[in-house]
């Protein structure tokens, strides 16, 4: 996946290949652009952590109609305590996106092209900020994070509105459930997705080698009820700064 060229991938965008992971709801058979640095983060490829801190940056290979955009980016593969069940986290929900009005280059490892890049605007704050991945030692190691382009051109205050509320609770995102009741279900009009992966051992599962007895494979301490370690490992993702600024951090991790 990741010898493949930037390119190709964007020549492929207008096959009949959901551009969006395999299942994930609304789809799209656009291919986004997504590098990070200079490094593709495009139809699964496997990403290193480190380089995916900051936003990326994201473009289409031909101009979209619309005037203004979302971009919402989900990790899917959240661990929960019933492995290998997963819940889902929403990463980045930023709304007032615009597009180049001309097609600039656009590098990346994989091939440099020229592209209609995103601009995120400086003075409009997020729906929600956006978090680096940062998948835990647990199950399952590999996250397959999906990054959708909404438009929102015709978008009604109500529907905003809804999208603003549904970015508060970030934890068990419903994109689908979600951009149905904003009315922008239909409004998908790119995606694509990447991989990171955590190097492990899994820590602390629960079929972890019985014979030490010690009971510390298991959740360590608080009540089932509040979803700790997924809340231990979100909080691993929100830096110092970012929660002193953001009261939906905060108020997600009071849950
Ligand atoms: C892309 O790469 C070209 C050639 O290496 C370079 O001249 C250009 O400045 C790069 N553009 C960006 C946006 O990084
Ligand atoms: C993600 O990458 C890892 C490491 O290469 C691989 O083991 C895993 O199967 C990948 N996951 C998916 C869903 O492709
Ligand atoms: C569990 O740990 C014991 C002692 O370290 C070891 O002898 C045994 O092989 C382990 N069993 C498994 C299933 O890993
Ligand atoms: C249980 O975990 C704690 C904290 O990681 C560690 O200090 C302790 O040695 C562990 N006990 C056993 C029996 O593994």
């Amino acid at each position: 996946m990741q010898s493949k060229s930037l390119i190709a991938l964007a020549a492929s965008a207008s096959g009949a290949l959901a551009a969006t992971p395999p299942g994930f709801e609304p789809s799209s058979e656009t291919s986004l652009l997504v590098t990070y640095g200079n490094v593709a983060a495009l139809d699964g490829a496997v990403v290193e952590k480190d380089i995916t801190q900051e936003p990326p940056t994201i473009a289409t290979q031909s101009k979209l109609d619309g005037t203004s955009f979302a971009i919402l980016m989900i990790d899917l593969d959240i661990p929960t305590d019933n492995p290998p069940e997963t819940n889902t986290l929403l990463h980045w929900l930023q709304t007032g996106l615009t597009q180049s009005s001309s097609a600039v280059p656009f590098n990346a490892t994989q091939g440099s092209t020229s592209a209609f890049v995103f601009s995120v605007p400086e003075d409009e704050d997020a729906f929600a900020e956006y978090l680096g991945p940062a998948p835990p030692a647990r199950i399952p190691l590999s996250h397959e994070y999906t990054e959708i382009i909404v438009d929102t051109s015709d978008a009604s205050e109500d529907g905003l509105s809804a999208l603003k509320a549904a970015a508060a609770n970030r934890l068990g995102f419903n994109a689908q459930d979600v951009l149905t009741s904003a009315g922008l279900v239909d409004k998908v009009v790119a995606g694509n997705f990447f991989n990171v992966t955590n190097p492990g051992p899994v820590e602390g599962t629960k079929s972890s080698n019985s014979t030490t007895g010690s009971g510390n494979g298991t959740n360590s301490g608080s009540s089932p009820s509040q979803s700790p370690v997924t809340g231990a490992a979100v909080s691993q993702r929100v830096s110092a700064s970012l929660l002193a600024t953001m009261m939906v951090g905060v108020a997600f991790l009071a849950l």
